[in-house]
């Protein structure tokens, strides 16, 4: 069985963060949401994964090699353009061949990964396997409905839900796949939908299984799914503070996770909340659900529920951040001298929310 995981999405719902870096590539818990796609495929076993990227290639490429980190074999398959899920398979045939292949979509994060599905597709003989989970926003996913466990319709978000069973990005499929993609035609949308494709597979007899999903999914495609992703990640974190430089005045308080060369000085940590490496905590309070990444500094501040992401540094804010999504190298401070003005460089579509 081989894997492709659909890395071609421009993320413009995380603008500003993605003009400058690939949404696959932004830090959850201190690591990179596509880290967790490679993990949950190589933890099933595969070996041979097709990355299938698009304008954000080059920075994905650079980041993630060849999978010897992982184990596995990375080959790259270019996507021009976003013509749909369908039509990234199209693009990966020479890759796929006529093997099984699992598809993952790259900005997607499920707490118990895939491998417990594998299994149960194995065992059923399906042509075809969907994962599911509720939701209370049905129209805005593929849907699917169910008659005694058998698939029977799935829809594009629908206008008119038969059911809350959401179809998250991960699907399982033999080679009769390429027959039902070549059979569709293009959505309202003008995309080439994978779920017509599982439709056209139904329609025509073939087996296509689903399970619901045991615990959380989260697509991270927008700015509060990134935290909530964020937050759920850091529920299941241990607390490591053995490398951290503590001084006497600090106190770290439940699971909180500190990297080497990192200084907490006269601060209060209360977790979850994780930590990079060569990061500097100076008189602040870092509060739960709050990650900060490598060479990030925090003076006189407090923040909470919060990623904040490479060398940005934070200082002598008055309020408590909160809910905050901040890139690399960004800069927060309050004004020492007079006049004390607002004093604002910000990109396009930034946001800044004032007390
Ligand atoms: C895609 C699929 C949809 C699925 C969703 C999961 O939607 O088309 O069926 O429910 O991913 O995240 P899109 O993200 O392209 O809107």
């Amino acid at each position: 069985m081989k894997a492709i995981i659909l890395c071609a999405g421009k993320g413009t719902r995380l603008r500003p963060l993605t003009y400058t870096s690939a949404k696959h590539l932004i830090p959850i818990a201190n690591k990179p949401v596509l880290f967790y796609g490679i993990e949950a495929i190589r933890d099933c076993g595969i070996k041979d994964i097709g990355l299938i990227i698009g304008e954000t290639g080059e920075d994905i490429k650079e980041e993630i090699g060849n999978g010897a980190k992982w184990g596995v074999n990375i080959s790259y398959i270019e996507q021009k353009e976003a013509l749909g899920l369908a039509h990234a398979v199209v693009m990966a045939r020479d890759f796929l061949g006529g093997d099984k292949f699992l598809m993952y979509l790259g900005d997607n994060l499920l707490k118990n990964g895939v491998k417990p599905y594998i299994r149960k597709c194995k065992e059923g003989d399906y042509n075809a396997f969907v994962l599911l989970t509720k939701v209370d926003n049905p129209r805005q996913f593929g849907i699917a409905e169910l008659e005694d466990g058998k698939v029977v319709r799935v829809v594009e978000k629908p206008q008119k839900p038969a059911s809350n069973l959401a179809l998250i990005g991960v699907y399982l499929f033999d080679k009769n796949v390429h027959l039902a993609i070549d059979s569709i035609k293009p959505s309202a949308r003008g995309e080439l939908e994978i779920t017509d494709a599982i439709q056209w597979l139904i329609d025509n007899g073939y087996k296509v299984g689903a399970e619901v999903i045991k615990g959380w999914w989260k697509d991270t495609g927008k700015p509060e799914d990134i935290l909530e992703a964020n937050r759920l990640i850091l529920e299941d974190m241990e607390r490591d503070i053995s490398e951290a430089m503590v001084d006497e005045s600090s106190q770290i308080l439940g699971r909180v996770k500190i990297g080497k060369s990192t200084e907490i000085i006269n601060s209060k940590i209360l977790g979850p909340v994780i930590i990079g490496n060569k990061v500097r905590v100076i008189d602040s309070y870092i509060g739960p659900f709050t990650s900060l990444s490598d060479g990030v500094e925090i003076k006189k501040s407090e923040i909470e529920y919060s990623v904040v992401i490479e060398e940005t540094k934070i200082e002598n804010i008055r309020g408590r951040m909160q809910r905050c999504l901040i890139g690399k190298d960004v800069r927060i401070y309050h004004s020492k001298d007079l006049p004390l003005v607002y004093e604002f460089i910000l990109g396009d579509h930034s946001k800044v929310g004032l007390l």
